[in-house]
């Protein structure tokens, strides 16, 4: 998955951990390679608006940003962004890999506060396999503890079920990581069970929650910060 290795189109894609989407490693959507061979016909891809942080595409002058925030340690830590994190996978992540979700049905967005349109974070929909979307998302360091990226998931979760379409999300968290644990359950996910030892990350084994997210199911639609 690119952990320690060169170059990585992904660069940045920020997934928790390898999605589980089909059962196999075949239907990871982190997987940019097959993604870029779908062509679809997609409208450009919308800017999202909630109360505080909207969720716009990538552009590419947003890469310097991309780079400074993930040599963040938690991000590096936590994600599975390539380390040493280098401009050109920044680059990479703003321009051709944000191009190729979108086209293969998924959509990175940069978020950013409503006041101000100061960028918080990342937060991308890998493209989906059946009617279910897996999730990954970062936020810059300075902005943490806002509310931001709560707000995002709920924003990016109401537009993936209403307007694309899907009958279910997911994100794939390590237990050990409360913050990401936090921002699911912010947003309506519920822990539907660790996976032992099924991932490694940075050449460890480790474990995965799978939140799950179903269409019907209800959602907060609000963050208490903003009542
Ligand atoms: C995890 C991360 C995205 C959280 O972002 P954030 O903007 O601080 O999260 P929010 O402010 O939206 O917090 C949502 C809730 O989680 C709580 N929370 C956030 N970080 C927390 C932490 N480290 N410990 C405990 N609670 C935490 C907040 O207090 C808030 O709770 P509340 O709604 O009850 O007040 C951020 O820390 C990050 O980018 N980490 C590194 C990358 C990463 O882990 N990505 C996810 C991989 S699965």
């Amino acid at each position: 998955m690119g952990d320690g290795a060169g170059p990585d189109r992904r660069g940045g894609a920020g997934v928790g951990r390898s999605p589980l989407t089909g059962g196999n490693a075949a239907a990871r959507p982190c997987d940019s390679g097959d993604d870029r061979r779908v062509t679809t016909t997609r409208d450009p891809q919308p800017t999202l608006a909630g109360r505080r942080v909207r969720l716009r595409p990538w552009r590419p002058d947003d890469a310097g940003a991309v780079f400074a925030a993930c040599q963040d340690e938690e991000i590096q830590r936590w994600t599975e962004v390539p380390v040493p994190y280098l401009r050109e996978h920044a680059d990479g992540f703003v321009g051709e890999f944000a191009a190729a979700t979108w086209a293969a049905g998924g959509a990175q967005f940069a978020v950013e506060t409503v006041d101000g349109g100061l960028l918080t974070g990342a937060i991308t929909l890998f493209p989906p396999r059946d009617g279910v979307g897996v999730v990954g998302y970062w936020t810059l360091a300075a902005q943490r503890g806002q509310g931001y990226t709560a707000e995002a998931l709920r924003v990016l979760s109401a537009w993936a079920f209403e307007k694309v379409g899907l009958r279910r999300m997911e994100l794939v968290v390590d237990p050990a990581n409360t913050g990401s644990c936090r921002v699911a359950e912010g947003a309506g996910f519920l822990a539907e069970g660790v996976l032992r030892h099924r991932s490694i990350h940075r050449g460890r084994r480790v474990d995965d929650v799978v939140y799950g997210l179903l269409a019907g199911d209800p959602r907060p639609h609000r963050d208490h910060r903003a009542e």
